[in-house]
């Protein structure tokens, strides 16, 4: 018997997506055998824009924005129809953040950041701490003076847009083409500055993802590849914050999409960072490889997005190599065809992935059955019945978890989340910040909850995600307008 399940709000992560069915007869099996959630896209749920076919599977697809281009009517149309995720493309950077040292400016980023977030877009800050378009009383400095304008800087944009950001390019481009460090005026300052950068980014912003981005390392036999791994790997290591590398992915100027490409996003998100491609660019809009290129994205279940580095060819960096998804006048390529197909084909989020390093790159599945914790990816701890009350109407919290029955939670195959065998894990609304709390079961789809292997936990009737404004004992969970940020992700074990 196959069940199609409701069709939850647009926008959130996996969402349209959703039109999916549960292969409830088969898989139930399936899952009472190998606890594994079997979901596939229906047929006609083919979508017509980048952004919605991306969120099909809780993928993003953005682009670069110039505020200047934004009175451009046909550029601003096809922006705003087309994608749900934007970089300013040099509007955040530290020239035009900080022009003057200690005096900050963000009239063009807002303006890029109010156009997007107007519009149901996220905004992805790009960048803190890079050896390019540094203002010039920047680029005079040197050693201690420059790291500590360096931390200056990173806390003024960071407090700025602090909450509101989905990523932050930490640092940008740090690596030469072998592997070793680019000898840059940060080099200078030290070999640490570069986890100095994501320390300081974490204590201004806890709440949005920290990424390192750089072009380059799309192959991953390639020196500045391996050089940068070996980084991510001694940051996960020693418990530098880094959440997410950037690939840039021009494969314009002499570049184009190696054979290895989804070899290298499943080895980097096996260290346990998100990626992304985050300034694609291809000469010529080469189909094939734009097509490629998304499809090693999908393949890789933390890979969470594709960002283009313009709209038309006419907007480009490198407009002379036409390599972007639209024509100077605005209209679709064929690769712009290529990546929506692709897109299309993926269907929801995929819950395995090939893993050429060994480790795995996918979420852990969906667990079906007795006795999981739901914890907290940003704070750790667990999903809890305050006072293990029984009482209807009873808000659940975040708590140091300690593996009673108040925070004993059972994923059922209708998709409930029960506690104490009689509760059930209920939304009090279905709009943003209404109340989670425990109520008798009933079967209506406030108790229904999709739990997807982005790490998100979506309510069924809203479509939108649990989510928590802290970290700490006692703070209260609701839903909201998914963001992909980690006070939205739990895992069921
Ligand atoms: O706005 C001024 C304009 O007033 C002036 O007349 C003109 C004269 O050259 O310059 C204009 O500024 C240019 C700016 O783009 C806006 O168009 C700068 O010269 C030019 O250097 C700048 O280029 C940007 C480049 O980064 C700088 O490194 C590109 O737009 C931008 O697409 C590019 O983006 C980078 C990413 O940040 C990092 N990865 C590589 C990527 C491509 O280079």
């Amino acid at each position: 018997m196959a069940v199609s399940s409701p069709d939850p709000s647009p926008g959130s992560p996996g969402s349209r997506s959703l039109r999916v069915r549960l292969l409830v007869s088969g898989a139930v099996a399936a899952v009472a055998a190998f606890g594994v959630v079997m979901v596939v896209p229906d047929a006609s749920a083919a979508a017509g824009t980048l952004g919605a076919a991306a969120a099909q599977s809780g993928r993003y697809f953005g682009t670069a924005i110039a505020a200047s281009r934004l009175g451009d009517s046909t550029y601003s149309t096809i922006a705003g129809r087309e994608f749900n995720m934007v970089t300013a493309e040099n509007e955040m950077k530290p020239d035009a953040t900080e022009p003057q040292r200690g005096q900050f400016n963000f009239s063009s980023g807002d303006q890029i950041y109010n156009w997007a977030t107007q519009r149901g877009m996220k905004v992805r800050g790009h960048t803190l701490a890079w050896h390019s378009q540094q203002p010039g009383w920047m680029q005079s400095l040197s050693g201690s003076s420059l790291r500590q304008a360096m931390i200056d800087h990173i806390n003024g944009v960071m407090a700025h847009y602090k909450g509101k950001l989905a990523y932050w390019d930490v640092v940008n481009e740090a690596f030469n083409e072998d592997g070793s460090r680019r000898n840059s005026n940060l080099q200078g300052t030290g070999n640490d500055w570069i986890e100095v950068a994501f320390r300081t980014a974490r204590n201004a912003d806890p709440s949005v993802k920290l990424c390192y981005n750089d072009y380059n390392i799309e192959n991953w036999s390639y020196g500045k590849t391996q050089g940068v791994y070996r980084m991510i790997q001694d940051f996960k290591s020693r418990g530098v914050p880094i959440d997410c590398v950037g690939l840039q992915t021009h494969f314009t100027g002499g570049s184009s999409l190696p054979s290895n490409f989804q070899t290298t996003l499943s080895s980097f998100a096996a260290l346990g960072v998100d990626v992304a491609l985050t300034e694609v660019d291809v000469t010529n809009a080469s189909t094939s490889q734009y097509a490629g290129l998304t499809q090693a994205c999908l393949n890789v279940s933390r890979c969470v997005g594709i960002t283009v580095w313009g709209v038309r060819d006419s907007d480009s960096w490198r407009s002379g190599e036409s390599p972007l998804l639209f024509d100077g006048g605005g209209n679709k390529k064929a690769a712009y065809t290529s990546v929506l197909n692709a897109l299309n084909s993926a269907g929801p989020i995929q819950t395995t992935s090939p893993t050429p390093t060994g480790g795995s790159t996918s979420s852990p599945p969906p667990t079906q059955g007795t006795g999981n914790r739901i914890v907290g990816a940003q704070s750790g701890r667990c999903i809890d019945v305050p006072n293990a009350s029984q009482n209807n109407g009873t808000r659940v919290q975040l708590y140091d978890c300690n593996g009673q029955t108040n925070q004993t939670w059972t994923l059922t195959s209708s998709k409930q989340l029960t506690v104490y065998g009689t509760r059930c894990l209920d939304a009090a609304g279905s709009g943003n910040g209404s109340a989670v709390q425990i109520y008798s079961c009933n079967g209506q789809t406030n108790q229904q909850w999709n739990v997807n292997s982005n790490g998100t936990i979506t309510g069924v009737q809203s479509g939108r995600c649990l989510d928590v404004w802290g970290t700490g004992n006692g703070q209260q969970v609701q839903i909201y307008d998914c963001s992909g940020q980690a006070n939205q992700r739990f895992s069921l074990n």
